[in-house]
């Protein structure tokens, strides 16, 4: 089956849910069981069927179903939001005593996570250079590191890592690889050919694509860690809410149609930018000026509309001007809808073992599927607005 019939076809079944093309929105706490022998048959398998809302739903199912078969997981667990889905794919690898290895470009909430609860529970985060060499990774292995969490490319910085060496020097010690793909998407990026054990994706972006929920997922390359992981949600009590899982099993529909716009859309912009005084630099794995734009290349079938430009240095009320004014870029954090956003970013108050330095400001920019004319005009001004003088 080729990649564009999975996106329509995988987790459906509408002969369970008479003739439904979609697997309808099912509320459900309590599940009724038809007598004494049912109700003991579902306690001998928590993971198995349809036993208590909390448990998973026929909605989850098929959106979990979906999920996993688009990127060849074993399976995949869904959580109330991205967050939630890096949290449980951690909590379900370290434990007290144990060392994690992160890239130091991860999203920030990612970091707050490691560096609160987990420390709380004795876990002990090291942060790398996302650019660091096997060598010095391997370097860094203790007998007690269980985990390294990358991000390639970061969602402020994009840095991309070489995920596959950096993945086998973490395999070769029996630790868990786990990485946000959310910019990669299930299917711009195969996790698992390049070494990934749990692949985490924020769905609230490109999966549910229409910023109107709140939704995770895990991807799990083997049956123990599917396990491993499904019993961690369960644990915290993680579910995701039922709208939201069909809009994230509705959204996948789509994603196959929608990434190529974003796609375009952003490598237009970002070329037109690159060629604006007012920005000093753009931040694109796309573009053949990006750092690691020969990883990239090597790894990912595509970029979604997701991007960086540093501006030229000016003060507040400057960069006010040019966001304030913006007709079609909404103002906001998220990414991955329909909608263009921008959103001012300070990635060095958060980095520790690496410097990021830019003397003007950095914007990151999420190209939505309007007019691209349009969108160019719209920023045209903003620019102006921001260089007037
Ligand atoms: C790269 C990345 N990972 C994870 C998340 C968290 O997703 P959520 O907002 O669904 O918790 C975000 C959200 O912005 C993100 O940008």
């Amino acid at each position: 089956m080729k990649q564009a019939t999975r996106l329509v076809h995988a987790g459906r079944r509408p002969a369970a849910h008479y003739g439904m093309v979609n697997t309808p929105v099912y509320h459900a706490s309590t599940v009724l069981f038809d007598n004494l022998a049912a109700f003991d048959a579902s306690q001998a398998d928590p993971f198995a069927g349809v036993h208590y809302g909390r448990l998973g739903t026929p909605t989850q199912f098929a959106f979990e179903q979906a999920v996993a078969e688009l990127e060849g997981a074993h399976g995949a667990v869904s959580t109330c939001s991205g967050l939630a889905a890096i949290a449980t794919a951690l909590l379900s690898v370290v434990a007290a005593g144990d060392h994690l290895l992160v890239a130091d470009n991860v999203y920030g909430p990612t970091r707050k996570l490691c560096d609160g609860l987990l420390a709380r529970l004795g876990i002990e985060t090291e942060y790398v250079d996302p650019l660091i060499s096997a060598e010095a990774l391997a370097a860094c292995f203790r007998d007690n590191t269980r985990a390294l969490f990358v991000e390639a490319p970061g969602s402020l910085t994009f840095e991309i890592s070489d995920v596959p060496a950096l993945a086998a020097v973490a395999r070769a010690r029996g630790a868990c690889v786990i990485a946000d793909n959310t910019w990669g998407t299930p299917i711009y990026f195969d996790a698992f050919a390049h070494g990934i054990d749990l692949s985490v994706h924020a769905a609230t972006k490109y999966i549910v694509g229409h910023s109107d929920a709140m939704l995770g997922v895990v991807n799990c390359r083997d049956a123990e860690y599917y396990r491993a992981v499904r019993h961690t949600s369960i644990a915290l009590g993680y579910c995701a809410g039922p709208d939201d899982v069909y809009l994230g099993a509705r959204g996948l529909r789509t994603l196959g149609q929608r990434l190529p716009v974003h796609e375009a859309n952003g490598l237009v912009l970002a070329n037109w930018l690159a060629e604006q005084p007012a920005v000093a630099r753009v931040l694109h794995p796309a573009r053949a000026d990006h750092p690691q734009h020969h990883l990239w290349q090597r790894d990912f079938t595509g970029a979604c509309g997701l991007f960086a430009i540093e501006l030229i240095p000016a003060d507040r009320q400057r960069l006010a001007a040019l966001i304030d004014g913006l007709a079609y870029y909404g103002l906001g954090a998220s990414w991955g809808g329909y909608e263009s956003l921008v959103l001012p970013v300070t990635p060095a108050a958060s980095r520790t073992a690496t410097h990021w330095q830019a003397p003007g400001p950095l914007l990151r920019i999420h190209a939505g599927l309007e007019d691209i004319a349009d969108l160019i005009d719209d920023m045209a001004a903003g620019l102006a607005r921001y260089t007037a003088a």
